[in-house]
């Protein structure tokens, strides 16, 4: 029994526990397979943030399921993640999917190697969530998903209580590692061939360690270091976006010229009932800040439409603000009730048709400011760092250019992990093509 897979769902700090679960396993001596189907231990990391992804996560459990109990490759099925965090899943997970092997939580994935070991050495199904908010996890060596580029954790949890929003309740308290801590990781992954680092919290604004050193004094910190060549971080509340952070776009040369910064609503009263602790007037001066700090900072966000009590006038507050700052791209959601939090009982639930409805209008523009941003770029020569080559095609590379924009180019030769030159030729909404320079 030595072969592993994991199934990740969700954000980039799902990804980053992915990554240190993956270096958990390859201590143990496990090996990673390529097809899900085709491991042993199999490992689902799981989101809560809307339905969707609740429901993509049962209807996978039932496939393992059908696996395992055909004694096909799969022998230990494991669920971790948002999901196991909430009451209401542990009862049905304990109800419902009691033959689920390993069960354990955002705070607990330090203890996945004992709860293994410990479910193949007795046969017991392993349980372990704590509850326990205090925690900093221990971080591990982990097993990155690409060479060149890396995830660092600098904050758990989030404080911030949103009333759309699960997390406050699957991730815990916000807890800050010390900048020291951060500083001498991201070193050892410049060592080890990283020149790009993505910083990692729900808040990473509200950064703050023992010593009282804050976001942009680490931003700061890790611009000084030899060898890496980009900076990254994800992801920025506006309530806590400092004039100092601002600053940093002009004096640290390795920051990307890219912020997300979600706003979920135009409207100063959503934002309100959404407990976002700004309002629209506060977001709009920050983005001309941010203009007039970095003239071709690339912006990107998070909106979601039809929350409790929208009105169409709230509606398309949300849609001026987007002509307004003119996003690079953004991420729409459509509301979606989350059990256990406060929207999720507000009385006045909008109707699917008119989420629906919203929704399609919303992409709509936010869809043109992406192809005219995009177009920008054209006949330009920019900098991409290569992530890959496509599954389909080895001679078709893809990467990210500065502003965080995704270009393909094809090449001859491995260029992965590589700072290329393109040029580009072609601009759509989603993308980007060009030629090595
Ligand atoms: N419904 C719809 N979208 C949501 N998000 C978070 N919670 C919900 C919800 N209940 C969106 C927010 C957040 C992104 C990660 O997911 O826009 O920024
Ligand atoms: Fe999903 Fe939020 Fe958990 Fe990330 S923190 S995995 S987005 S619920």
């Amino acid at each position: 029994m030595k072969r592993y897979h994991i199934i990740t769902f969700g954000c980039q700090m799902n990804e980053h526990d992915s990554e240190n679960i993956a270096g958990m396993l390859e201590s143990m001596g496990y090996v990673l397979a390529d097809d899900p189907f085709k491991a042993e231990v199999v490992v689902l990391n799981t989101c809560s943030v809307r339905e969707h992804a609740d429901k993509r996560f049962y209807g996978m459990l039932g496939q393992f399921k059908k696996r395992r109990d055909e004694n096909k490759d799969t022998r230990i099925v494991c669920v971790c993640g948002c999901m196991p965090q909430q009451p209401r899943v542990q009862d049905e997970i304990k109800k419902s999917f009691s033959w689920v092997d390993v069960v354990f939580g955002t705070q607990t994935i330090g203890d996945f190697p004992r709860l293994l070991n410990d479910r193949i050495s007795t046969g017991k199904k392993q349980f372990s969530i704590t509850a326990n908010n205090s925690i900093v996890p221990d971080e591990k060596e982990s097993k990155r998903l690409h060479k060149h580029k890396a995830l660092v954790n600098i904050t758990y949890g989030c404080n911030n209580f949103c009333t759309y929003c699960i997390v406050p309740y699957t991730r815990g308290r916000e807890k800050s590692r010390s900048l020291e801590d951060v500083v001498c990781e991201v070193k050892k992954l410049v060592a080890d061939g990283a020149i790009e680092v993505m910083l990692l919290g729900q808040n990473v604004n509200s950064f703050i360690d023992d010593k009282g050193n804050t976001f942009p004094t680490l931003v700061r910190a890790i611009n000084d270091i030899e060898g890496l060549e980009r900076i990254r971080f994800m992801t920025s509340n506006p309530k806590d976006l400092s004039d100092e952070l601002i600053e940093c776009y002009r004096t640290c040369e390795k920051l990307c010229k890219h912020i997300h910064l979600p706003v979920q609503s135009g409207s100063s009263s959503v934002l309100k009932r959404m407990n976002r602790r700004y309002d629209r007037e506060k977001y709009i001066d920050i983005i001309n800040k941010l203009k007039s700090a970095c003239p071709d900072i690339a912006i990107t966000t998070d909106i979601i439409v039809g929350f409790p009590g929208e009105t169409e006038a709230e509606f398309e507050d949300t849609l001026s603000l987007v002509e307004y700052v003119k996003y690079d791209s953004a991420f729409t959601f459509i509301y979606s009730p989350r059990e256990g939090t406060p929207a999720a009982g507000f009385s006045d639930q909008i109707p699917y048709d008119i989420k629906h409805e919203r929704f399609e209008r919303l992409n709509e523009v936010v869809n043109k400011y992406s192809l005219e941003k995009n177009e920008r770029l054209s006949d330009k020569t920019v900098k991409v760092l290569i992530d890959g080559s496509s599954r389909k095609d080895d001679k078709s590379y893809s990467g990210r250019t500065d502003g965080f924009k995704l270009v393909n180019v094809s090449s001859g030769r491995d260029i992965t992990g590589q700072l290329v030159d393109v040029r580009i030729t072609e601009c759509k909404t989603f993308s980007i093509d060009g030629v090595l320079a």
